[in-house]
């Protein structure tokens, strides 16, 4: 594939929030997975792991946890005083979780940064020298997976959504699928055979995002 070829296949990636009830085969699972782990990661740590959920009876419990906790959100937004401006927030919080034939949660761990300690046991400062937990490295590194993630799912025509509104329920989730520390999840993956084709959504021109200091000729 050649560049031009290739930006098209990534502008051809939509948030699919609705799914057929067909379930997905292990072997295309696997290969998404496979493609989440191929991301970059900061000293390689890979610092990564996916809960990958297509038990029916989990995922409905996954599914009634958010709701659940969407709603006790919604009610107090609606005491508040943004209640009008805010009055959607929280739609699309669970819903792709709904018709999901997997759900998976992706989670990642922060490591102690070695070499901040190292600065501070030389009489340096590491604020004022700001090393790779500066930029949360393995919540980056795991935001890469995730993105690799997307992408294998679009080439297998698998339908995704990656979710923050699932975060209302992160104690819940943590739970119900033994998340624990120094594990945290990133969000919730929706994954399922698209039953819908939204058309692209708006993105911001180049010259809005993107600010050049070029060689002068
Ligand atoms: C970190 C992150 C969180 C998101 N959270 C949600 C969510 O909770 N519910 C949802 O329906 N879509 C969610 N999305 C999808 C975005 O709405 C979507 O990517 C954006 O509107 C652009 O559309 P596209 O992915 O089809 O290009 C999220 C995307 C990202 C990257």
């Amino acid at each position: 594939m050649n560049g031009q070829a290739h930006l098209e296949w990534l502008r051809s990636r939509r948030s699919i929030r609705v799914f057929a009830a067909r379930a997905l085969e292990r072997d295309v699972l696997e290969r998404v997975l496979e493609g989440a782990i191929t991301a970059p990661s900061s000293t390689n740590r890979q610092p990564w792991r996916f809960s990958v959920v297509t038990a029916r009876d989990l995922r409905q419990r996954i599914v009634d946890a958010v709701r659940e906790r969407t709603e006790a959100m919604k009610a107090i937004i609606r005491r508040g005083h943004h209640a009008e401006d805010f009055g959607s927030y929280g739609d699309f919080f669970f819903e792709p979780l709904e018709t999901a034939a997997a759900i998976v949660i992706p989670q990642y761990r922060p490591y102690p940064d070695l070499i901040a300690q190292l600065i501070e046991s030389g009489g340096g400062d590491p604020a004022a020298m700001p090393t790779a937990s500066a930029m949360q490295a393995e919540l980056c590194s795991t935001s890469a997976a995730i993105m690799a993630l997307l992408l294998q799912a679009n080439a297998e025509g698998v339908g995704s959504c990656w979710m923050a509104g699932p975060m209302v329920a992160r104690d819940q989730i943590h739970a119900l699928l033994g998340i624990a520390a120094p594990w945290r999840m990133v969000g919730a993956v929706a994954l399922g055979w698209p039953e819908e084709s939204p058309p692209a959504r708006q993105r911001k021109q180049l010259d809005q995002v993107v600010r050049w200091h070029e060689e002068k000729p």
